[in-house]
This record gives C-alpha cells, sequence and structure tokens, in this order.
C-alpha cells in the first residue's frame, strides 16, 4: 500500500480499496478520543494551516476539533477577505500556498474554484486536504460518510445506495468515485431543468462524470423521483437541492430559499411506508427542507453520528499524512 505519509487528499478518485480500509482502520483506533472528550499529544509539534475561501461550519471546525484533540496547533483564515487573496491585490493561489506552508505542516483548503486545491498542492512542500472545491469533490465529507456506514452496518459491501439531491454537488462526485471501489450498487436522483423554478440548472449527475463513473466501473442507475428507488436502499445519502452557487466565494440568500419538490424530498411518511426497516439516512448538512426536522428522532437517521465521525475522520486523516499513523 501507499504510505500517506506526505500525501495530498485531493480527490476519491486516487483511492484504491485497501486505503480506504487502512483510513477506517486508523479512524477506529482514534475514535476513542474524540468519544471521550480527550485531548491525547499524537501531533502535539505539528501545526494545521486552515485556508477557507469559502463559508464552512463542519469541515473547518471538524479539521480544526480533530487537530486539536490530536494535541496540534491550529493557524488560517475562514474568510479571505481578510486576506491579500480575497482584497484588492488577488493574490494567487500559488503567492498564497508559498507562504502558508511556512505557517504549518499540512494545509486544508477550501475554494469556489474547482481543482484550486490541486493548484495549492502543485506548489506546497506540505499536504493539501481538499476541503471542498467548487462542484468538484469533497473526498473528506464522504470518507467520513463511508465510516459511519461501515461503524452502523458492519460492512460496506454488498449495500444499496440512493443518493439524492443536486447532482453537480461535490459530494456526489467524491461519492461516486469512493464506491468504484465497493460492491455497491447506487441510484442517483437529480432534478431535471425547471423542476425547481424556471430557468432552474440542469441538476442530474453531469455527463463527464458518468462517463468516468462507468470507465471505472461503478454500478450506477438514475431515477426522477425517490419513491421510485426508497425500498431497495440500504443507504440514503441526501443534499439540498435549494441551495448557493458553489462556484462563488460567498452567495448571498435574496429572501425566501423556495420549498423542495416532493421528488426530492425524504419525509418521516415516506421513510415509514416505504424504506426498508434497517436502512440509515445520512446528511452531510446543511439542510434546508429536504429532510423535515421530525425525521431526526427516527430509526432511520444517522446524521448526528456522521457528524461526531467528521471529527473522528479528520484525526485519523491528519495523523495519517503528518506521519503519526502509517
Ligand atoms: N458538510 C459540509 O461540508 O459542511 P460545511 O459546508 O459546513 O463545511
Amino acid at each position: 500500500m501507499r504510505s500517506f505519509m506526505g500525501r495530498d487528499i485531493l480527490s476519491l478518485k486516487e483511492f484504491e480499496r485497501n486505503e480506504f480500509f487502512r483510513v477506517f482502520e486508523i479512524a477506529e483506533a482514534l475514535e476513542p478520543i474524540a468519544r471521550d472528550r480527550r485531548n491525547s499529544d499524537l501531533l502535539a509539534d505539528k501545526t494545521l494551516v486552515t485556508a477557507f475561501y469559502q463559508p464552512s461550519t463542519r469541515t473547518r471546525l471538524a479539521h480544526e476539533a480533530g487537530m486539536i484533540r490530536l494535541g496540534g496547533s491550529v493557524t488560517g483564515f475562514s474568510d479571505a477577505k481578510m486576506t491579500r487573496a480575497g482584497d484588492w491585490y488577488q493574490e494567487s493561489i500559488k503567492d498564497t500556498i508559498k507562504m502558508l506552508e511556512f505557517y504549518g505542516d499540512v494545509i486544508v483548503m477550501r475554494h469556489y474554484q474547482q481543482g484550486a486545491p490541486r493548484e495549492a498542492a502543485k506548489w506546497a512542500s506540505i499536504p493539501i486536504i481538499n476541503g471542498g472545491d467548487g462542484w468538484g469533490e469533497h473526498p473528506t465529507q464522504i470518507l467520513t460518510d463511508l465510516y459511519t456506514v461501515l461503524t452502523e452496518k458492519g460492512h460496506i459491501d454488498g449495500l444499496r445506495w440512493l443518493a439524492v439531491g443536486d447532482m453537480r454537488m461535490r459530494t456526489m462526485h467524491s461519492l461516486g468515485y469512493a464506491l468504484t471501489q465497493f460492491d455497491c450498487p447506487i441510484t442517483f436522483v437529480g432534478p431535471t431543468p425547471d423542476a425547481l423554478f424556471d430557468d432552474s440548472p440542469d441538476m442530474r449527475m453531469p455527463e463527464n462524470y458518468k462517463e468516468d463513473f462507468k470507465k471505472y466501473g461503478l454500478d450506477f442507475t438514475e431515477a426522477e423521483h425517490v419513491e421510485q428507488a426508497i425500498a431497495e436502499a440500504d443507504v440514503i445519502l441526501v443534499e439540498p437541492v435549494m441551495q448557493p452557487d458553489y462556484t462563488k466565494a460567498r452567495d448571498e440568500r435574496k429572501g425566501d430559499a423556495g420549498f423542495t419538490p416532493d421528488n426530492y424530498k425524504i419525509t418521516r411518511e415516506l421513510l415509514t411506508t416505504k424504506a426498508k426497516s434497517d436502512a440509515i439516512l445520512l446528511h452531510s448538512l446543511p439542510r434546508m427542507d429536504e429532510i423535515p426536522p421530525d425525521v431526526d428522532i427516527t430509526k432511520w437517521s444517522r446524521y448526528w453520528q456522521e457528524a461526531f465521525n467528521g471529527v473522528v475522520m479528520r484525526m485519523a486523516l491528519l495523523a495519517l499524512v503528518l506521519g503519526a499513523a502509517e
């Protein structure tokens, strides 16, 4: 197996099957630290740099919390507008990274431009972790989700997935790539053009990703309505369809966001009448109305466990790329 030490985590297209299991093994070993709300000294001499060019609650703070749980330090920015990259200078990724690499030992970057973390990795002598890039990928989130499935169901192979939401979403692309390494058929349900409002974009899986998934052997189908696929699903993964433009640094909401059509909603009634009794429901959050709050207290919901695992997974990745776990 390739070593994780010094490695960038940019895409799950680059992950081999045994590497997923190695990451899960390290996550399982470190999980008691987070569960017991302790801090350890595994990364006591290391510093994480956060470079967030787009808003985030979970990804940035889970990386920071993970680093702190392992005894490391954190520096960085959560608003590029307050740096030279986001003001009059519009400093390039190269020049910014050439500074940041001297401020710590690993960088987690979120950016509105697809490919920005890969560009950063070209110039950095320390590992770059992709914390979400435009409509590109979100590898650490999907590693978290797969780990949640493993801990909740005891296995990943053999489970049938249903993914619902905007298929331009970066999590969906990382998910597709990840499942090419497992025996997991998946159905994608994303809005057709005009499904939400006049001139709403095509939110079905983009053709270039479908081509790639076919090349890598993903067993996938598409459906128009969650009701067509929910009965067979063991894992239901949901993302919003009412959401901002991920190619912008910041997208302020103007007025009401609108309601999610039934085709892309998971309600308590739908779960009770149509879903498998032992299916699990994931949502990386934030959510709009696609999963109403009354679903939280049902046997299907696992998104709070997923949130906890978000810290555990970031601990594992930081330990691995910084060489504290081999
Ligand atoms: N799931 C996720 O990426 O959340 P944030 O945008 O809050 O980081």
